[in-house]
């Protein structure tokens, strides 16, 4: 797939309306070359936790305790939504206690997701990143085992393509100036 095309035709997939399945095996081995996302100092500063179809509703179940605890219907809600997704990870980086590292690998993590972002799209998937309020909770960084010095990015969740996905316009305004 050409570059420019796939940066248009990315898109991030939010309907889960039907059953999805996916190649969990082909979206694994995209990880590696999504590694090859620049880096400051090589200090990969990224870690994924994969959640696999099978394991989503068990997941799931202890994600929205910690997320919505008693508030049945906001469970059932959320466990009803993500285990029709395909597969899933949890994004995590490291938190560098000195400004400018810390800076450096939080922009290297958005080059490193968007890089499997279009990896995945180019394999004929879908994907959205997710950044609910809940990834703060030390209930929630327990489940994913996040480390102490590590930062929870969200979730990218892994889906089958949705052909209906509407472009989001760009507004570009301010994007470029001339000094
Ligand atoms: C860091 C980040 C966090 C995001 N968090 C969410 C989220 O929590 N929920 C959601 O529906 N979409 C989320 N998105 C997806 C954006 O809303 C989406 O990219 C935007 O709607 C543009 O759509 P496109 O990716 O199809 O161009 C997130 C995207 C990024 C880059």
């Amino acid at each position: 797939m050409e570059l420019k095309q796939a940066i248009i035709e990315r898109r991030s997939v939010k309907n889960y309306d039907y059953e999805m399945y996916i190649d969990e095996e082909k979206v694994l081995s995209l990880v590696e070359l999504a590694a090859y996302a620049p880096n400051h100092g090589m200090r990969e500063p990224w870690r994924l936790v994969y959640i696999s179809k099978k394991q989503i509703p068990d997941f799931a179940e202890q994600v929205a305790e910690s997320a919505f605890p008693n508030d049945k219907e906001k469970q059932d809600k959320y466990i009803n939504k993500v285990t029709k997704v395909g597969g899933m990870f949890v994004i995590l980086s490291k938190r560098d206690p000195r400004q400018k590292e810390y800076l450096e690998d939080q922009m290297a993590i958005g080059a490193f997701v968007q890089n499997l972002m279009l990896l995945v799209h180019a394999e004929g998937m879908g994907s959205c990143w997710k950044t609910p309020e809940f990834i703060f909770k030390p209930s929630f960084r327990s489940i994913v085992d996040a480390h102490a010095d590590e930062e929870v990015n969200g979730f990218l969740y892994i889906t089958e393509p949705d052909p209906n996905v509407k472009l989001m316009k760009r507004k570009n305004q301010s994007i470029l100036t001339r000094w």
